[in-house]
């Protein structure tokens, strides 16, 4: 017997008689079907948040439950789609409604017919235990799929061939008994996928963004958090780190606010292209769009469906960077939800588990040894925008997901507007990975790769209190060394963390050649220290022409790092020249 809606609040309904239903069920409401999912249970009514639009539902309609939880399908094939925040493709529910806001669609969330190629790697008899690769398929033009045992035991039948996800390829023996396994499964979104250890967070992952490689590192597995006020540069450098970082799979969450956002992300993302292989960047990503127009509930999930489709490549051993543009947009759903529960809200309206929430999600980040014998490491790096209203951090989206994520990438509105981008600010952003990635940059870069970046910070630190006395007495009233300081500090500014998202060599700085840019600036502040001790003028050190290199190194190729290497001999050269003239 199905249950009786009973009541109708938004994306928010009621239904009675759902004896025996558990929470999280996925639901199926009113006439029309529309897909919903408990989230809550007293005696026998349930609260159901719908995914789709709730409007001509009437009391009385009949509610099903599918006796599952809302889950996700893993298969070759995810890859390259775009879905909506439950893992329908939006070109499918857009071809069958004809809108954006369909109703009642059950599609697949991937094409269930399309043939692959299926090469097994493991044969009969072999043993092998859940998360064991045993055969591969070409996914898209750059990722092979790696299917893996789901159940441990010894293979009776496994062979190459073309095959749709639903069809077994392989039969595993358990205990005496026999069990088909098609490509394709299925998996819980709200439920984390299992891994067989998680690592200390001491690889970065590499982003070719200088402010944030070189002074806020992001750890392969790791989280971050990118707060900035409207209009900042979010999305552009969330769309950055999502084609250069060294990951091999995107999967990229937009919650748009404003109504055409999503419409630029969707024409814009699939335009990327791979840089590494010239290939749209789409042949490795996954895009999840929620506009302002699809049900709160949708983007709610949203979330939740990316980090397992995530935690699926994940699984393969492939380093995943998760993109969530924007979280704010997630909480306000969960906002506009829990306000329909009439429970006692949090701050500022937020649920109460709203915390908790955030902690969960970021938590399913991590660089892992997946499940399985062989050694396979796959790694999720959780990034989270944050749009606080007004650009206030004292909301409460902004300090929960400061206090769950480790590297903090604070947008500054005064910076964008001065055109300095990406304008993440250097005096109130942090990395917490600094301590563990201290080895590796020292293994990998520089010996001396610490050093000059906390040079380069406290020359930052201190142009901020000299710009204090500027502002009361003028530039000129200062010492001639802190004038110098000064110089220095600008070229830190213009010629190193300013960095054009849309420039063609200046998008992507290698950690080699961003390590030799900053040495060749602050060897030639160095330089201009001895000249102000020998009473050299700050204006003789400021006319010099090496300047004019230092502040071009940025657009030089990394196949001419030679020219950068040789900066530091000239600035050498021209200050002895100083000294004698
Ligand atoms: N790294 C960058 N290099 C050059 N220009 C940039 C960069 N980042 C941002 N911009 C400029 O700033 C504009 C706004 O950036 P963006 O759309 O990313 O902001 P946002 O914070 O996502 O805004 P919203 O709050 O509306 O979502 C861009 O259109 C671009 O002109
Ligand atoms: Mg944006």
């Amino acid at each position: 017997m199905p249950g009786i809606l009973n009541n109708i609040a938004g994306p928010v309904v009621n239904a009675k008689n759902m004896k025996g239903s558990k929470m999280y069920n996925v639901v199926k409401v009113g006439d029309e079907q529309l897909i919903g999912e408990i989230i809550r249970l007293r005696g026998e009514v349930a609260t159901i948040q719908v995914y789709e639009d709730t409007g001509g539902l009437r009391p009385g309609e009949p509610v099903v439950d599918t006796n599952q939880a809302l889950s996700v399908e893993l298969a070759p094939g995810v890859l390259k789609s775009i879905y909506d925040g439950i893992q329908r493709p939006l070109e499918l529910i857009m071809a069958e409604s004809g809108d954006f806001i369909s109703r009642g669609v059950t599609t697949r969330a991937i094409d269930v017919k399309k043939k692959w190629d299926f090469k097994a790697v493991v044969k009969k008899g072999d043993k092998v235990v859940k998360g064991d690769i045993i055969g591969e398929v070409k996914e898209t033009e750059l990722i092979t799929n790696k299917i893996t045992a789901q159940e441990n035991g010894k293979i009776v039948e496994i062979k190459d061939g073309s095959f749709n996800v639903e069809e077994p390829i392989v039969t595993i023996e358990t205990g005496g008994k026999k069990k088909q396994f098609p490509m394709l499964m299925r998996w819980e979104v709200r439920k984390p996928r299992p891994y067989a250890e998680k690592f200390a967070p001491n690889i970065p992952l590499i982003t070719g963004q200088r402010i944030i490689d070189t002074f806020f590192p992001i750890a392969k597995g790791g989280t971050a958090s990118i707060p900035g006020p409207f209009g900042s540069g979010k999305t552009v450098l969330q769309q950055a780190l999502a084609k250069w970082s060294d990951t091999d799979i995107v999967v990229y969450i937009g919650c748009g606010e404003r109504g055409n956002e999503m419409t630029e992300v969707l024409n814009e993302f699939p335009a990327l292209v791979d840089p590494k292989s010239g290939k749209p960047l789409m042949e490795r990503t996954i895009l999840l769009a929620n506009t302002s127009n699809m049900p709160v509930a949708a983007r709610e999930a949203s979330i939740y469906t990316g980090i397992t489709l995530a935690e699926y490549y994940r699984d393969m051993g492939y380093a995943v960077g998760l993109m969530a543009d924007s979280t704010s947009r997630w909480a306000e759903a969960m906002r506009e939800i829990g306000g329909r529960l009439e429970e006692m809200p949090g701050e500022e309206g937020y649920p109460a588990y709203l915390a908790r929430r955030l902690a969960e999600f970021y938590e399913r980040s991590g660089r892992v040894r997946c499940l399985g014998t062989d050694e396979r490491i796959g790694s999720i790096t959780s990034i989270g925008a944050v749009s606080p209203p007004g650009g206030d951090l004292s909301e409460p989206v902004s300090q929960n997901t400061l206090r769950v994520t480790k590297v903090f990438l604070a947008l500054d509105a005064s910076l964008a507007h001065r055109r300095h981008f990406p304008s993440i600010h250097w005096l109130t952003s942090y990395s917490l990975y600094l301590d563990n990635l201290e080895n590796w940059y020292v293994n990998e870069v520089s010996p001396e790769w610490l050093n000059l970046r906390k040079e380069a910070m406290t020359l930052l630190q201190k142009e901020s209190e000299l710009q204090e006395v500027v502002q009361l007495v003028g530039p000129d009233a200062l010492p001639e060394k802190e004038q110098l300081i000064l110089g220095t500090t600008r070229m830190l500014r213009e010629d190193f963390l300013q960095q054009s998202a849309f420039h063609e060599i200046d998008t992507y700085t290698s950690l080699n050649k961003q390590y030799l840019m900053l040495k060749n600036i602050l060897r030639f502040h160095e330089k201009a220290m001895d000249a102000a001790d020998l009473g050299i003028s700050p204006a003789k050190v400021n006319s010099l022409k090496i300047k004019e290199s230092i502040a071009r190194m940025k657009e030089v190729e990394e196949k001419d790092i030679a020219k950068i290497e040789g900066i530091e001999k000239e600035i050498e050269e021209q200050f002895s020249k100083l000294r004698r003239d």
